[in-house]
């Protein structure tokens, strides 16, 4: 049994994904923005998150941009059959490496056919409509515009799936109310839990909860509950974040990003650790 697949797997739409997925957020330049310092050793990454089993890579056009991307794209295609690249859509970068919206149905559009060209591909499995908000909490307001002009597209054939991210529970209604919604991507880790009842709803209707900022995002979680807790597992902390993520709910798929082999190495074996009832109750703790 491969690392990846040790944690069991999900239906995303109609494809099954082992539950441990890759983020590959971080292959590109500092601040997510220009190339990576060692292309290299940012393919190798990507060849190594595979040759573990992984099936489930997360991505967008906006990391680079384009770059991470196209590093997908020169280090793992022609893509393997079992292989879910989900992309986001509704940010555009500056000059600066500013983070800025670009939500207008023309821009969502653009977007999803750039992605389609860095990738390399002529459907896209899953797009999530990435919601503004608060940058990484969401904010309530209408988002039929948008997830209609995707709605779109996979009524053209360009999509596959749709899903969210950054969205409140309303938001996601109203979404399902314009087309079927197979994921929902919002920031959720051990110790920022705003989505419990989310991840509960979206549950009971087989839909993927996928956390983004899994570690803590740029600044890895640190806690002294966390490091203690995993002291007496024997696993580093950043593992117990994660297997506290597959023990939380089953419709969860983690996507951890990183730049390096060693810490996805190190990610894959998060499902390993089994956290007893009552090192749970400490780690509530940590929130
Ligand atoms: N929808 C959204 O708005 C949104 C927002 C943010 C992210 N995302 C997606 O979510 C994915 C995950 O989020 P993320 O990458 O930002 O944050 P993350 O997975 O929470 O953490 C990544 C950080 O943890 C470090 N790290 C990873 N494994 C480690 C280990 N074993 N030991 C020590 N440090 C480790 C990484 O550095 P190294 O490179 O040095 O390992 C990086 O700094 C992204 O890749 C992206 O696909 C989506």
């Amino acid at each position: 049994m491969s690392n990846a697949s040790k944690a069991g797997t999900f239906l995303l739409g109609d494809r099954s994904v082992n539950r441990m997925g890759y983020g590959a957020m971080q292959l590109s330049g500092p601040n997510v923005f220009g190339p990576p310092k060692d292309p290299k050793a940012a393919a190798a990454v990507l060849r190594e998150a595979l040759a573990a089993g992984v099936n489930h890579i997360d991505t967008s056009d906006f990391y680079g941009p384009h770059v991470t991307n196209q590093l997908i794209r020169e280090a793992l295609h022609p893509y393997a059959q079992d292989l879910v690249i989900v992309t986001k859509v509704g940010a555009q970068r500056g000059p600066d490496a500013s983070w800025n919206p670009a939500q207008s149905p023309a821009e969502l559009v653009r977007a999803v056919h750039d992605n389609l060209r860095n990738l390399g591909l002529d459907v896209m499995e899953v797009v999530n409509f990435r919601a503004w908000g608060n940058m990484h909490s969401p904010a309530d307001g209408s988002i039929e515009e948008q997830f209609t002009a995707l709605a779109e597209l996979q009524r053209q054939g360009l999509i596959r799936h749709l899903g969210l991210s950054n969205v409140t529970a309303s938001q996601v209604k109203q979404a399902q109310g314009i087309a079927d919604v197979v994921c929902v991507q919002n920031h959720y880790n051990l110790s920022h839990r705003d989505d419990e009842q989310l991840i509960a709803d979206l549950g009971k209707q087989g839909i993927a909860y996928v956390p983004f900022f899994p570690l803590g995002g740029f600044t890895p979680l640190q806690s002294e509950t966390l490091s203690s807790v995993a002291t007496r597992l024997g696993a580093s902390p950043l593992c117990v974040a994660l297997a506290w993520l597959l023990q939380r709910a089953p419709n969860i798929l983690l996507i951890p990003g990183t730049s390096s082999v060693a810490h996805l190495r190190e990610n894959l074996t998060a499902s390993d650790w089994v956290i007893t009832p009552d090192l749970l109750a400490e780690l509530e703790g940590v929130a």
